[in-house]
């Protein structure tokens, strides 16, 4: 006799209805990931898309531009949201979750400025909301941070998040394609924000940290309470350092565990070692290292960016609703989450034209200064705070990169004092 006969069978959803929102990049992978996988016994009854006119790939019986139709239909047990508009998209979420309907999404944007009301609006109405495609699409990181990671062990979550800032930067560096064209062709593969700004500027990265910090940490913060930048103040002689000293630039995200209470959470360009699992990310694909007590590290690798990379882990979550699977926030709800905190050091490179537009004196201590035409930069630590609460290391040209191993162990610099700026020749 199979073992299967004696096995109860899974408390298992009939069929799935979906209403979509958004037919972009994203929405039409889904479709046709969907069109693949019919074990699933999802299917789509209408998608709500913005543009009436717009030449479509399926049939127009599919389509309204009237977000009521799916909203209002009683038959249709699944919202899927993949819009590029986030205001427009938090008004859906918020109404799906109070008609009752699980809901699906991977809209980082409005995920991370809205999760405390979104979790609240989960509980009101005991309904699903997942959304693993918002944070380095195809890997599977918030289900494997809900899940396999004890609050207690997991010490650090660090990694390349961005799948078009990465691609901008692989162009860049490995085939010397300028800012502009790596753009381009980021944009052209589906793999940039509608508007780029969100990517190059830092904030997407950002908004994923916060939704990583919520699910691994316990920690809601709103992404602009998150030391952040982006890549667009990088130039050609800091990835010429790069080189000389056998290092990349990623953008990277880091959240780590600084005490028992406090978490160090930011997202800044970093030099990075070859020999480290990041280096070796390229293109749209992101990595994640994740560091914990007993299982030491683990390094997760995939694409990113793309259709069918985002379209998979949006098709994982629609699966998950099959056997009523929903995120239980443990490390929140039992309020083991840990506080943000900027009071740590970091070692950092600042360049500029002109050495002057480098605020020196914001250091506690300079351990080389370079000062030649058109090429400067000073290697020193500087207390977080201070970044957080300044822009001059984000105008002006000035460009600021993480050295490899950023946070600088608990020194107290205010003992130190500042000789160090003397004996470097610079102040
Ligand atoms: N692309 C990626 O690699 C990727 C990866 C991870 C997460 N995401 C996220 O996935 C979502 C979708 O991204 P995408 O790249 O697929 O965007 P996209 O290609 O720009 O498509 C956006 C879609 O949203 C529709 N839309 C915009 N406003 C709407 C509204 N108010 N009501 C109904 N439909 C509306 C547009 O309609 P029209 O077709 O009529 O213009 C379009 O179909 C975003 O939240 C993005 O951050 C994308």
């Amino acid at each position: 006799m199979s073992v299967k006969n004696n096995i109860p069978a899974l408390p298992i959803s009939k069929q799935l209805t979906i209403g979509l929102f958004g037919f972009g990049v994203v929405g039409k992978g889904l479709y046709e990931v969907l069109q693949s996988t019919p074990a699933l016994q999802a299917s789509i009854k209408k998608v709500c898309i913005k543009n009436a006119g717009k030449k479509r790939s399926i049939g127009e019986e599919y389509f309204t531009t009237n977000a009521d139709e799916i909203l209002d239909d009683e038959e249709i047990n699944v919202v899927v949201e993949l819009i590029d508009d986030a205001d427009a998209a938090y008004s859906i979420v918020k109404d799906a979750l109070q008609k009752g309907k699980a809901v699906v999404s991977a809209n980082k944007k409005m995920i991370a400025a809205h999760f405390e009301e979104l979790l609240q609006l989960q509980f009101e109405h005991e309904t699903a909301f997942l959304y693993e495609g918002s944070c380095c699409a195809s890997i599977p990181i918030i289900r494997n941070l809900e899940e396999y990671y004890d609050n207690d062990l997991l010490s650090s979550v660090k990694g390349i998040v961005n799948g078009s800032t990465n691609f901008i930067l692989t162009k860049i560096f490995e085939e010397g394609l300028s800012f502009k064209d790596a753009l381009l062709q980021a944009q052209q593969l589906g793999f940039a924000e509608s508007n780029p700004a969100l990517d190059i500027e830092g904030h997407d990265a950002a908004n994923k940290l916060s939704i990583l910090l919520a699910h691994g940490f316990g920690t809601i913060t709103k992404p602009t309470d998150i030391l952040y930048s982006g890549i667009t103040a990088i130039k050609e002689s800091d990835a010429a350092i790069a080189k000389q000293k056998n290092l990349r630039i990623k953008l990277v995200a880091t959240a780590q565990k600084i005490n028992e209470t406090q978490l160090a959470a930011f997202v800044l360009p970093q030099f990075v070692a070859t020999d480290d699992e990041l280096a070796n990310v390229n293109n749209e694909f992101n990595g994640l290292i994740t560091e914990s007590s007993f299982a030491d590290k683990h390094f997760f690798k995939g694409k990113g960016a793309g259709a069918y990379p985002t379209a998979a882990a949006v098709l994982s979550d629609i699966a998950a609703l099959r056997y009523h699977y929903k995120y239980e926030y443990k490390k929140y709800l039992q309020q083991s989450g840990i506080n943000l905190t900027n009071d740590f050091y970091l070692k950092v490179f600042v360049s500029a034209a002109d050495i002057n537009t480098i605020e020196k004196n914001e250091f506690e201590w300079i351990e080389e200064a370079h000062n030649e035409y058109n090429n400067s930069w000073v290697v020193g630590t500087i207390h977080a705070e201070k970044l957080f609460n300044n822009t001059w290391w984000k105008e002006n040209g000035v460009s600021l990169i993480l050295t490899e191993k950023p946070i600088v162990d608990n020194v107290d610099y205010k003992k130190i004092g500042k000789q160090s700026l003397a004996l470097a020749g610079v102040v």
